[in-house]
C-alpha cells in the first residue's frame, strides 16, 4: 500500500512538472508572439470554436486553425512554406484562407525578428493542434 502510494505520488509530481515546463514554455511563446506583434491580427485559439457565422472575419487565421489545417490530410503548405511567410509576408492573391478571413496580406518579420525566433514561434504555434493523424 505505501509502495502504491509513493510510486503514484511520484507519477502526480512526474506530471505536475511536465505539465508546468509546458506551461512556460507557452507563456514564453505567447509573449514572443505579443512582443512580435502577431497577437495584432492572429488569435491564439481557434476562431471556431461553435457557430460563428455572425462573427467578424478575423485579420489573420487563428495559430489553433494554422495547426489544424497543417497536420490535417489536407498538405496545402510546408514548413517552408511557413517560415517563408512568416519571413517575408504572404500574398492576398495566393491566399490559403480565401472567405475565412478578411483578405488583407501578412507583413515581412525579416527585419525586425531572428530566424531563431521565427522558428521557434512556428514550432508552438504548429504544436497548437498536433493531436491529429
Ligand atoms: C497585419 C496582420 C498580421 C500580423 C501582424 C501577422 N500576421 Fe500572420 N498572417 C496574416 C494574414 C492576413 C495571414 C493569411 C495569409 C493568407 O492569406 O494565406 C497570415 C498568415 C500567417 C501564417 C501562415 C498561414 C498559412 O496557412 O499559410 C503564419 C504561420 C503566420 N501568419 C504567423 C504569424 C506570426 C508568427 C506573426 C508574428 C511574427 C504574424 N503572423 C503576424 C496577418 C498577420
Amino acid at each position: 500500500m505505501k509502495k502504491s502510494n509513493t510510486i503514484c505520488s511520484s507519477i502526480l509530481m512526474t506530471a505536475s512538472l511536465m505539465f508546468s515546463n509546458f506551461a512556460i514554455a507557452d507563456a514564453a511563446m505567447e509573449k514572443l508572439a505579443m512582443d512580435s506583434g502577431c497577437i495584432t491580427c492572429h488569435s491564439i485559439n481557434s476562431d471556431n470554436p461553435g457557430d460563428n457565422s455572425s462573427k467578424e472575419l478575423p485579420i489573420g487565421p487563428s495559430f489553433y486553425d494554422i495547426s489544424t489545417r497543417f497536420h490535417s490530410n489536407e498538405h496545402y503548405v510546408t514548413y517552408e512554406e511557413l517560415v517563408r511567410t512568416i519571413k517575408y509576408g504572404s500574398s492576398p492573391y495566393r491566399s490559403h484562407w480565401k472567405e475565412k478571413i478578411t483578405g488583407l496580406a501578412m507583413p515581412p518579420n525579416s527585419e525586425t525578428m531572428s530566424d531563431i525566433d521565427m522558428n521557434k514561434l512556428l514550432i508552438w504555434i504548429l504544436s497548437l493542434n498536433d493531436q491529429q493523424s
